[in-house]
């Protein structure tokens, strides 16, 4: 018999290990996957390299419309493309990192962003883990499941710089938190829990037991109806 497709909504800040649960949640249980982190950064690498100017949010509305972007949901090999060029390494530069947040701010960007998701998960066969800051709240409310994954600013500075080899904790736990507080103030769906988002911290487990937590959620939630 066939399952009916579920919609697992992931949310949370920088380095509480959204995409590295989200992917293995939705490895295990056969599902897509989609980082709409990825998303933001794509549209930003196109604003950063046809010369927008990042200061100008009128400028990033007007051109939220041209770039083409193009999301691959397996788990097993996530793809990001824009106009058809694979932009995987150039979207976690530096420079993405530190203009995503006021690209991603404007309107116009998460409307054209929210469209592409809302048109991903409901194409998704057997359903879809979507990880991001408004997924839960905002681009899909009406999620079988929502978790907000949570850890201590340490854990989640020292996380990242593990990931950024080599990088100074205090230098990255300054930038992390910048860009949280940025994300969070926002006016147009900012990084927030939805009331019915189960909260998970982990800043003392293990990735394979935030994995465990959130795949006996989605079994929970399947069970029950
Ligand atoms: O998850 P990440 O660090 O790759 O996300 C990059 C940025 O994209 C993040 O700082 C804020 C923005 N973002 C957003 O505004 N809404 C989402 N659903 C996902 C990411």
């Amino acid at each position: 018999e066939s399952v009916p497709a579920v919609i697992v909504a992931i949310d949370g800040p920088s380095g509480t290990g959204k995409s590295s649960t989200s992917k293995a949640v939705a490895a295990q249980l056969g599902l897509s996957y989609l980082d709409t982190g990825a998303q933001y950064r794509a549209i930003t690498w196109w604003m950063v390299n046809n010369g927008i100017d990042i200061a100008d949010p009128a400028a990033i509305a007007d051109a939220a419309g041209k770039p083409d972007i193009v999301s691959g949901t397996d788990p097993a090999a996530p793809t990001i493309t824009v106009d058809g060029t694979d932009v995987a390494g150039p979207i976690r530069t530096q420079e993405v990192t530190s203009k995503v947040s006021a690209v991603s701010a404007v309107p116009e960007v998460r409307a054209r962003i929210t469209e592409l998701q809302r048109s991903l998960a409901a194409s998704a066969a057997g359903g879809i883990v979507v990880e991001g800051r408004d997924i839960g709240t905002t681009v899909l409310p009406d999620a079988d499941l929502k978790v907000f994954l949570t850890a201590s600013a340490e854990a989640r500075a020292a996380r990242r710089s593990g990931e950024l080899k080599g990088a100074d904790v205090q230098a990255t736990r300054e930038a992390l938190l910048k860009r949280d507080a940025a994300d969070s103030s926002r006016k147009t769906s900012p990084l927030a829990k939805a009331d019915d988002a189960v909260e998970v911290d982990t800043s003392d487990l293990t990735l394979p037991q935030v994995i465990a937590c959130v795949v006996s959620l989605v079994e929970e939630k399947r069970a029950a109806r």
